[in-house]
């Protein structure tokens, strides 16, 4: 495709392979597609690929006696110059190649090895919040930073085939094998997708067949009723069950492998089961019934708040939401109902605790949703590498023995950054946003910097052991310098209404969706301890819950979601709250001005199209944090009178 960028997968990744001699075994489409890669690099760079045993360096073997089809596991072994993956199942194979693509030279030359490598966790999804109309606030693709959808174009089916599959080829390069194709909040036009439209819908899934993705469709709760003309949508009706199995059946029969729905319900205005006195299990497990002969699995998301929130009602507390309404449910769910949670309580913050939802339903399938799109994390208009963040979250423990990435049996979901841009995700660095969470969706202990690393190796290609050190300077602490500039220790949000870009301290301050910082001139914070708070800390078992509970053993990172403290409180780190406040917002525009520096010496090294791209950025995130620092420290010392003790300029 002409014009589009390779991201991690441009042409010199595929020379080790493509001069030297592969035999590749088996059949199927995924084997003719692994065939074809193999094909296309020996084309370019002289080597030779058959189907027939011969003399090789690379065997790539399906065999299918060595156990179950469906598995995504290979075997990888090499030695005196040779490599061989050997996989039981056609993805094994896929995920096997692009080992050896990454590993490079070393796929053949390094020390003898072998080695069995299987994700960690089965269902590595994407979710787009693609519109397929433009839609009059939201656009394109809600919350996208990366010009109009892949997929559908103002109404329509973009019919860009070509680039789907490619997209297809970059996500299964780094292990994701599943993609949810439109927005959850489900429009009109995007409800018709699951019937009229599905033909729409399957050739996508045509796209993405070959790299071993399979579709998943969000779907309105009110469907029946909406398309089918039902009178009602409620879960128990068995007129509302027959439309849904009815309904299903053509998907299925458009799309054999179809994935299954995700559904967004009883949230922000979605329709859902409360409508008709049902719980959240009646709702999921009527999709669930629906999908099952078929394999499928419903994505139900546990984003459920009353967001008309009245923000003088101290006792309501968005935070405590998910758990409230769920935790009951647990065991309710069938078997092919997935409970999918947002990895903190409110929304994608910068920084937020983790859920206290995972973990507290053992008798329930939970995914994992984090967010790749930056919505609250600079919009693709900042470096904001998010590697460290999403890993602090899958090691986290909720209980001794068993991390976030353990616990999420249902899979591991990101709300995608992609859209028609030519870099694909807008900023050209946050590519490595995506390929980190393919990465760590298939492997949630994961060294999150070595993942960097390999990005890198691969993204910059023949240039990269030049750039590598500038690249990671840039990159690796930029989400820490992000939270450095915007809202302090937890308590998050403090962004423009709507868009959610730029700073504005009391923006939600006085709304109904329930994100609040209460800050007044003795103090600032949100206090959900349970002895004089909203009980939100006693959601976690007890080795957390006695953490978060006091402001002694609060982590200071965490201190202000949690606890409301004096400006003068001091902080482990030995700085007073305030204090704290003015030196992290000097040092996260400090560091920005200092990874530009590095960007710029990055210049004749790197690709000129992506070095100016990234420079021109580095304007606009140089702007904005100071924006955020100036709004955000003068709007503190303006309520607390402190002056900031190294005599700052503050206005
Ligand atoms: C956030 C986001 C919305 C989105 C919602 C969701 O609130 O701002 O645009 O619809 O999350 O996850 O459903």
């Amino acid at each position: 495709m002409r014009g589009v960028d390779p991201a991690w997968l441009p042409d010199e990744v595929f020379r080790p392979i493509g001069t030297r001699r592969t035999v590749i075994r088996g059949s199927g489409p995924l084997v003719d597609t692994v065939h074809g890669e193999l094909a296309a690099a020996c084309a370019r760079y002289g080597g030779a690929v058959s189907r027939e045993p011969e003399a090789h360096e690379l065997l790539l073997e399906l065999d299918g006696s060595l156990g179950p089809d469906d598995s995504e596991g290979f075997t990888y072994e090499r030695g005196a110059g040779r490599a061989t993956v050997t996989a039981s199942g056609a993805r094994g194979l896929l995920y096997g190649f692009f080992h050896v693509v990454r590993l490079g030279e070393e796929a053949f030359l390094g020390e003898p090895v072998r080695e069995t490598h299987r994700p960690a966790v089965g269902l590595r999804m994407l979710d787009h919040w693609d519109n397929v109309a433009v839609h009059p606030v939201m656009g394109q693709v809600e919350r996208g930073y990366a010009g109009g959808s892949l997929f559908w174009e103002d109404g329509r089916a973009r019919g860009d085939l070509e680039r789907v599959a490619a997209y297809g080829r970059l996500l299964a390069s780094c292990g994701i094998n599943a993609v949810a194709v439109n927005n959850v909040n489900v429009h009109e036009a995007e409800a018709r997708l699951l019937t009229d439209r599905i033909g729409e819908v399957a050739e996508l899934a045509r796209a993405f067949r070959p790299y071993g993705i399979r579709t998943h469709l969000s779907v309105t709760f009110a469907a029946p009723i909406v398309l089918g003309g039902l009178a009602t949508a409620d879960p128990l009706d068995p007129e509302v069950r027959a439309w849904w199995a009815a309904a299903t059946a053509r998907v299925h029969e458009a799309i054999p492998d179809f994935g299954g729905y995700v559904v967004k319900a009883d949230s922000e205005g979605q329709p859902g089961p409360f409508a008709y006195g049902r719980t959240h299990a009646d709702g999921a497990n009527l999709l669930a019934a629906a999908l099952e002969p078929y394999g499928g699995t419903v994505h139900w998301r546990a984003f459920v708040y009353d967001h008309h929130q009245d923000w003088r009602d101290r006792t309501t507390d968005r935070a405590r939401a998910a758990y409230d309404h769920f935790t009951p449910l647990d065991g309710e769910f069938a078997a092919n109902a997935v409970l999918q949670v947002k990895h903190g309580p409110m929304d994608f913050q910068v920084r937020e605790p983790v859920s206290p939802l995972i973990g507290a339903m053992p008798g329930t399938r939970l995914a994992v949703e984090l967010q790749a799109t930056q919505e609250y994390t600079g919009q693709q208009r900042h470096v904001c590498w998010l590697g460290p963040m999403w890993s602090e979250v899958l090691r986290f423990e909720p209980e001794e023995g068993a991390s976030v990435g353990e616990l999420a049996r249902g899979g591991l979901v990101a709300v995608s950054n992609v859209g028609d841009d030519p870099f694909w995700t807008g900023h050209p660095l946050a590519q490595a946003n995506l390929y980190t969470f393919g990465r760590l969706a298939w492997r949630p202990d994961a060294e999150a910097g070595g993942i960097l690393d390999e990005w890198i190796g691969l993204t910059f290609g023949a240039e990269a052991a030049e750039a590598a050190a500038g690249v990671r300077a840039v990159m690796a602490g930029s989400w820490r310098t992000y939270e450095k500039y915007t809202a302090p220790l937890g308590v998050g949000f403090m962004v423009q209404p709507g868009h959610h870009y730029g700073p504005n301290v009391d923006g939600y301050e006085y709304s109904p969706w329930g994100t609040y910082h209460f800050a007044d001139r003795d103090g600032v914070g949100v206090d959900r301890s349970v002895a004089s708070g909203t009980g939100y800390a006693g959601q976690y078992g007890k080795r957390w819950a006695e953490v978060y509970e006091t402001v002694a053993s609060c982590p200071d990172e965490l201190l202000l979601f949690f606890h409301h403290v004096p400006y003068g409180h001091v902080l482990k780190s030995g700085k007073t709250v305030i204090q704290h406040i003015y030196d992290t917002h000097f040092e996260g525009v400090d560091e920005v001005a200092e990874a530009r520096r590095e960007w710029d010496a990055l210049a004749g090294v790197v690709d000129p199209v992506r070095h100016a791209r990234v420079a021109e950025l580095f304007g606009e995130q140089l702007r904005s944090a100071r924006e955020w620092r100036d709004q955000i420290n003068s709007y503190f010392f303006r309520k607390s009178g402190v002056p900031d003790e190294r005599g700052r300029t503050i206005c």
